[in-house]
């Protein structure tokens, strides 16, 4: 299936988009990059076959016989996990709202290199495993581990300088506060089945609350440290620009900020005049709820109150709808949405550069036609 829509976003002709057979947008075939159609958003629970995949190397072929999951570093009784091990322990199911950092950077202007992901690079869905904390605990983690390191079976060259003289393998690290979360998984379903080979199979962690690269995928190593640890995959990539009295300073990307996304309509859709239109959207935010959605249908210039759809669950995403009765007067018309959260915060009116090309947080402005659809 191929959609020859064409948009402009960022100031850009895009290109016709490629879609694959199943509907995901093809950002790049090998590895493995694909996007959800976001405006087929319309179920609260992604559909696993429509979630995006996000993968900087070929995903490995593990195979469930030998798999064997690793605990050491500072633990007192590193030990391996067989897959049936892991499955026997207690387990949770928990709803977790997955954002890839780079979701949304098709519309920083000027364009910037990398996946040009435009609104699908997040899902939500429902995720079953063991908590990391029941794993640590089992281990006896050390009273001076202060992260936890996880890693995946992938392994490659990084694209991004400085490149590495030899290939690595995808890993980051928790802290030891996040790492015994009651919600930090380290989980073997999604929605309900086995996971998907794309989404880690047989076992990979989730973190509910922070953004996608904190999820490692094909995870077969969990290493407790003593010293922050500084992979490339939250220095060199997956890291911004803190201030330290006054000074940068390199930190690692971890909670989700705070986002609403419109699903629908679609950039440059055509709309009838005077009719009621349903603008529908989502919104999610890290440690913290969701609260208020405002719509602008004036580039900004008003807000009106938009209605959820779904109630408070924390990690997850809620979907929300606003009735807008077209204007009359054929133009071009700028769609925003804003959300609000508990602690009083709210999102920004533009893009942070000390996040580079991560952290697309602002509201994203949907331009769309209102007129007759014919042209006349
Ligand atoms: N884990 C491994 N081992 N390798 C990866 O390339 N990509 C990360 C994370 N975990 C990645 C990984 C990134 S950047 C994101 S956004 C999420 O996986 C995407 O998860 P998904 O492909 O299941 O949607």
């Amino acid at each position: 299936m191929e959609d020859t829509q064409k948009h402009y976003i960022g100031g850009e002709i895009k290109k016709a988009r490629q879609s694959s057979s199943i509907g995901l947008i093809i950002r790049q075939e090998g590895p493995t990059n694909l996007e959800t159609p976001f405006d087929q958003v319309d179920s609260f629970l992604t559909p696993t076959e429509l979630f995006y995949i996000r993968s900087h190397f070929p995903a490995p072929k593990l195979d469930l016989d030998s798999y064997q999951l690793r605990i050491d570093g500072a633990v007192r009784n590193p030990c391996s996990l067989s897959y049936k091990e892991l499955r026997d322990m207690p387990s949770e199911t928990r709803v977790a709202t997955l954002e890839c950092a780079g979701n949304g950077r098709v519309f920083l202007i000027p364009q910037v290199e990398g996946a040009q992901w435009e609104l699908g690079a997040v899902g939500n869905a429902e995720w079953t495993g063991v908590p990391l904390g029941a794993l640590l605990e089992r281990a006896g983690m050390e009273e001076d581990a202060c992260e936890i390191v996880l890693e995946g079976a992938d392994q490659g060259t990084p694209v991004q300088k400085p490149k590495p003289p030899l290939p690595i393998s995808y890993a980051r690290s928790l802290p030891r506060d996040k790492a015994i979360q009651r919600e930090v998984l380290i989980a073997y379903q999604m929605n309900d089945r086995d996971l998907p080979q794309d989404h880690g199979y047989p076992v990979r962690a989730i973190v509910p609350g922070h953004y996608g690269m904190a999820s490692v995928k094909w995870l077969t190593h969990i290493h407790a440290v003593r010293e922050p640890f500084q992979g490339y995959w939250q220095t060199s990539d997956y890291g911004y620009w803190d201030y330290l009295d006054g000074k940068p300073v390199r930190r690692a990307l971890g909670e989700m900020k705070l986002k609403s996304e419109i699903a629908r309509p679609t950039f440059y859709e055509t709309l009838e005049p005077d009719q009621v239109y349903t603008v529908s959207g989502a919104a999610w935010a890290g440690e913290t709820e969701v609260t208020e959605i405002a719509v602008s249908t004036d580039g900004g210039q008003t807000w009106a109150e938009a209605e959820f759809l779904d109630p408070v669950q924390r990690h997850a995403w809620r979907r929300w709808k606003f009735d807008w009765l077209t204007p009359k007067k054929p133009g071009r018309y700028t769609l925003l949405a804003r959300a609000k959260d508990a602690k009083g915060g709210t999102q920004p009116d533009k893009h942070d550069q000390n996040y580079d090309t991560y952290v697309i947080d602002h509201p994203l402005p949907i331009e769309v036609f209102v007129g007759p659809k014919n042209g006349n």
